[in-house]
């Protein structure tokens, strides 16, 4: 389908302040009809975000900065990652190199996944009411990215060893970052991984995951912006579960007793149903939206083993 054409913005905004220049922008974004999911869902608040990353602001006194002047070159860098977003379709973080996740500030390049997923929610209450946060002691994050659930899992569980894993060795590097950033070299551990092939025999207490759940034809049916995030970050076969089913058929090898596997699998629900329709997967609800994300009972786990590895 043709692109829309980019709508024509004066070079120079009339503005005076900082709001009016989010406003200006906000208004450009939504005339140029893009897609938002990539952390932000409306144009308002990608155009602060690309904003005060123009401008060098800080959003912990957002409310000052507000009020603050522009001249004429802010409005100017200002004006050109609002063109960016909307002539490239690329989503605001890969322009400004940051997102936040569970509260916790995130590097990002278009090596790494943005990262979206409603399992911050759930590193924000210390997976509450699934697991103790206090017995926590080691946390497997299966397909790590930017390393942002292991991240939070760290903050989550303060007891807790955190292997962050990935296929891939760019997105590893970018993990390895932000784990330094946050402090955090000594209690989450960056590892190349298939699934499972680098963590030996180990066990977890919880195995978390929001690994690539999107199935061949729906891969094509994406908006621009999802085509600049990395493919092995999102497609998983026909069916949308090739990494799910490995990580199912090997939980029970990887969990310990009174362990607790959470899988995000976002529109794959239903496939994941129709797959294992014996198995009793507890489908998590979150107050800030999103879904298809199961957790399953180490016992659960262990009874299913043979189902899981036969489904394989
Ligand atoms: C949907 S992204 C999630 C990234 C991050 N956890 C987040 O929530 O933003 C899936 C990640 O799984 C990784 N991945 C894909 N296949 C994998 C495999 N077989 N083993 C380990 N990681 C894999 C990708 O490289 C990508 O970083």
């Amino acid at each position: 389908m043709p692109r829309p054409p980019v709508p024509r913005a004066p070079p120079h905004p009339d503005v005076a302040t900082v709001a009016e220049l989010i406003a200006w922008a906000a208004r450009r974004l939504s005339r140029a009809r893009l897609h938002y999911g990539h952390g932000t869902d409306n144009p308002r608040d990608e155009a602060g975000a690309l904003v005060f990353h123009a401008l060098g602001l800080a959003h912990d006194d957002a409310a000052r900065a507000y009020a603050l002047p522009v001249d004429a070159a802010a409005i100017a860098r200002a004006a050109d990652l609002v063109d960016r977003r909307i002539r490239e379709r690329v989503p605001s973080a890969y322009l400004t190199g940051r997102t936040w996740f569970a509260g916790h500030e995130i590097e990002v390049t278009p090596d790494v996944l943005v990262p979206r997923s409603p399992i911050a929610e759930l590193c924000e209450t210390g997976f509450a009411p699934w697991t103790d946060a206090a017995r926590v002691r080691r946390v497997l994050d299966i397909g790590t990215g930017s390393g942002c659930i292991a991240i939070a899992c760290a903050y989550a569980f303060p007891a807790a060893q955190v292997d962050a894993t990935d296929i891939s060795p760019a997105a590893l590097e970018v993990a390895k970052r932000n784990i330094g950033a946050h402090g955090l070299q000594g209690r989450v551990s960056p590892l190349l991984s298939d699934v499972y092939s680098g963590v030996g025999d180990r066990r977890y207490d919880i195995i978390v995951s929001n690994p690539p759940y999107v199935p061949e034809a729906e891969m094509r049916a994406l908006p621009s912006e999802y085509h600049r995030e990395p493919r092995i970050g999102l497609a998983a076969g026909e069916r949308g579960l090739d990494v799910v089913r490995r990580i199912l058929a090997g939980a029970d090898e990887h969990l310990e007793p009174g362990g607790l596997l959470v899988v995000e699998v976002g529109d794959s629900q239903a496939a994941v149903q129709e797959s294992w329709p014996r198995v009793p997967f507890t489908w998590l609800e979150f107050e800030r939206g999103g879904g298809g994300v199961f957790a399953l009972a180490a016992a659960d786990v262990h009874r299913c083993r043979r189902y899981f590895r036969r489904e394989s």
